[in-house]
């Protein structure tokens, strides 16, 4: 039986018990609580169920729900932990009040027939657990009663809280006693019982009782093809040979790759994108392909249901399951981008799932990403650490030291590889360590929370002025103020001189503060000229366009007055303007990291509300839209 078929004879089953089949629920939890990232049971769809069971139609319900649990990350690739797994489970609601509700005794009932008569599963091979009271909450002794009735249950084990009692653990959560059927010792099947509620800290009976049922559906495939690990059902089969084919390593192969005289420990090479060793893993080939596979199977799904890799919460986990696939991938010798060829098998072997096939150009698209940006922070990591440092003088006019100036330097590289590049610091210490950079953790670390201190102290006057302002998340105002800029630069070379550049530039989500260099104050008609040019190009709805290129190929292109050693080999470029449009050319072109408003209409209305000196040679604007 193929995992498809294990599902659907699950669903058909519950259906012939007068349950209604539901779709998933998705990913991302309809509860507002940031606390919760992701779907991780079954019930989560329907707590509110448990306590007004008036919410529903139905008072049995049974479902696949597609599940990611992140606790035990670091465990993905032994024999039983996944992030992505889908939970079957079935439901019943308002005992013993709504009509065709049910509560232990069907459960338990429904649970050994589907095992041993649907599945055929040997009575021999299965026993059971249950609540034997702990913690102020007593013997589950109804279910006991219930266990024992059955004929051929080769064992009924009493277990305590931790094993035999769940809730989701959030107040006004339900919760209550289970029972877990076990097959070949292994934990198949969760039937909770919630009886109770969770109120301030305390369990407390309910008036509507419900059942909770949860099994997960790579056991119950383990189970079935007589398998010992979930990656070895007939569910991974496909990826990995996907991943076979593009590594050309062999899923039972045990190879370890050494690195000689090294001092360092045996195990698989790490390399960056240049061939560069970086580090070393001691995991084994099929370790690491179980990871890529669980990963991207995670990945797929999440960005199928809305979520884009980034740096916080949601975003962050997916980041880093991307991230983790993609550096295992490059251990095993994948060089080119494979995070689409993979996510084609995925998509093939979930085809009950809609929302892959229907959204799979997105989910090309944001891996594919996702991939040359970690291959372009890895790179900037390792090139700009090696770059020498000048020494400056401090502002009491002593000079920094060496030491200081390479830590200061560092500590800023490591916190733009982790504000745009969304590069841990950890991980940033490991490619330095890695690649015999010598620096001193603890003073970087140092450096780069003061770093985050200023950008969060930056982001909270942008959340400030968002609030006064209303309409438009902070973000937003900035990145438009942050074209706004590039506008204006190339409104001054247009009108003042074409060697004008930017001298410093400053952006809350008020206003922006631009200094270039100029000999002289401007004049009221040179300052209405510019304000008009701007305004002129924000209404033809100019597209901003960003493009990723090495850097000497933008220095061609886009002209600049700062140190360009400070930026990394591939750098952003953003133009704005295009030929098709009505102004015929390219307005602005500039070397730039972002953010920025995705067209120049968004803009509004650009006004100067200030021109002057800035020091000696260099004029400042300050300006703002309305
Ligand atoms: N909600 C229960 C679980 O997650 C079934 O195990």
């Amino acid at each position: 039986m193929t995992a498809n078929e294990l599902r659907s004879k699950f669903l058909d089953f519950f259906k012939s018990k007068g349950h209604t089949i539901i779709p998933s629920a998705s990913l991302i939890p309809k509860e507002t609580d940031p606390s919760v990232l992701f779907t991780t049971a079954g019930m989560q769809q329907f707590k509110q169920y448990y306590l007004n069971p008036d919410e529903t139609r139905d008072a049995r319900i049974t479902t696949s729900q597609k599940c990611i649990r992140t606790i035990d990350i670091d465990e993905v690739g032994d024999d039983t932990h996944l992030t992505f797994f889908e939970m079957l489970g079935n439901f019943s609601f308002g005992y013993p009040d709504k009509e065709n509700s049910y509560f232990k005794k069907e459960t338990i009932k429904y649970g050994w027939e589907f095992l041993t008569e649907t599945f055929g599963i040997d009575k021999s091979r299965i026993y059971a657990t249950y609540f034997k009271g702990e913690n102020g909450v007593s013997e589950d002794k109804e279910s006991l009663d219930i266990l024992k009735e059955i004929d051929g249950l080769k064992e009924i084990k009493p277990q305590g809280f931790t094993d035999n009692f769940w809730s989701l653990g959030t107040e006004n959560s339900p919760g209550g006693p289970t029972v877990e059927f076990y097959v070949d010792g292994i934990e198949l099947w969760n039937c909770v019982f919630n009886e109770y509620i969770l109120k301030n800290g305390k369990y407390e009976h309910s008036d509507n009782k419900g059942v909770d049922t949860g099994m997960g559906l790579e056991r119950l495939a383990m189970i079935m093809e007589g398998k010992n690990n979930v990656y070895e059902t007939e569910l991974f089969q496909l990826i990995f040979s996907k991943i076979e084919e593009l590594s050309g390593k062999i899923y039972e192969q045990d190879e370890m790759e050494t690195k000689k005289d090294s001092g360092h420990k045996a195990g698989y090479a790490v390399r960056d994108i240049d061939g560069r060793t970086v580090g070393m893993l001691d995991e084994k080939i099929p370790k690491l392909m179980r990871i890529i596979a669980d990963h991207l199977k995670a990945a797929t799904f999440i960005i199928s249901d809305g979520v884009m890799p980034s740096n916080v919460q949601r975003g962050y986990v997916l980041r880093k399951l991307i991230r983790r696939a993609i550096r295992y991938g490059k251990i095993l010798g994948i060089e080119n981008n494979f995070t689409k060829q993979i996510v084609k098998v995925i998509i093939e072997i979930y085809k009950e799932y809609k929302e892959l096939e229907n959204n799979k150009e997105k989910i090309f698209e944001e891996l594919e990403k996702e991939e040359i940006k970690y291959k372009n922070a890895i790179a900037k990591a390792l090139k700009n650490a090696n770059l020498v440092f000048a020494r400056r003088p401090k502002e009491n006019g002593s000079f920094w030291t060496a030491d200081e100036v390479k830590a200061d330097n560092l500590g800023r590289l490591a916190f733009q590889l982790y504000q745009q590049d969304g590069l841990p610091l950890e991980e940033t210490f490991e490619f330095w360590k890695s690649n015999n950079i010598d620096f001193d953790e603890e003073e970087i670390a140092n450096v780069f929370k003061k770093e985050l201190k200023k950008h969060q102290d930056l982001s909270r006057t942008a959340s400030a002025g968002m609030f006064k302002g209303g309409l438009t998340d902070a973000g937003e105002e900035t990145a438009k103020l942050h074209t706004a800029t590039h506008l204006l630069l190339a409104a001054l070379r247009e009108i003042l001189s074409v060697e004008i550049y930017q001298k410093g530039s400053n952006i809350t989500a008020e206003r922006l503060r631009f200094d270039f260099n100029y000999p002289q104050k401007l004049t009221p008609e040179q300052i209405k000229k510019v304000e008009d040019l701007v305004n002129e190009k924000i209404k033809e709805n100019l597209p901003v366009e960003m493009t990723e290129m090495p850097k000497d190929e933008a220095l061609k292109i886009s002209k600049v007055s700062f140190d360009p050693s400070k930026y990394g080999d591939i750098v952003k470029v953003y133009k704005i303007g295009d030929p098709s449009t009505s102004s015929g050319q390219v307005f602005s072109i500039e070397v730039c990291g972002g953010p920025h408003a995705k067209s120049t209409v968004e803009l509004g209305k650009f006004k100067i509300i200030k021109e002057e000196a800035s020091s000696a040679g260099v004029r400042r604007i300050k300006a703002i839209l309305t």
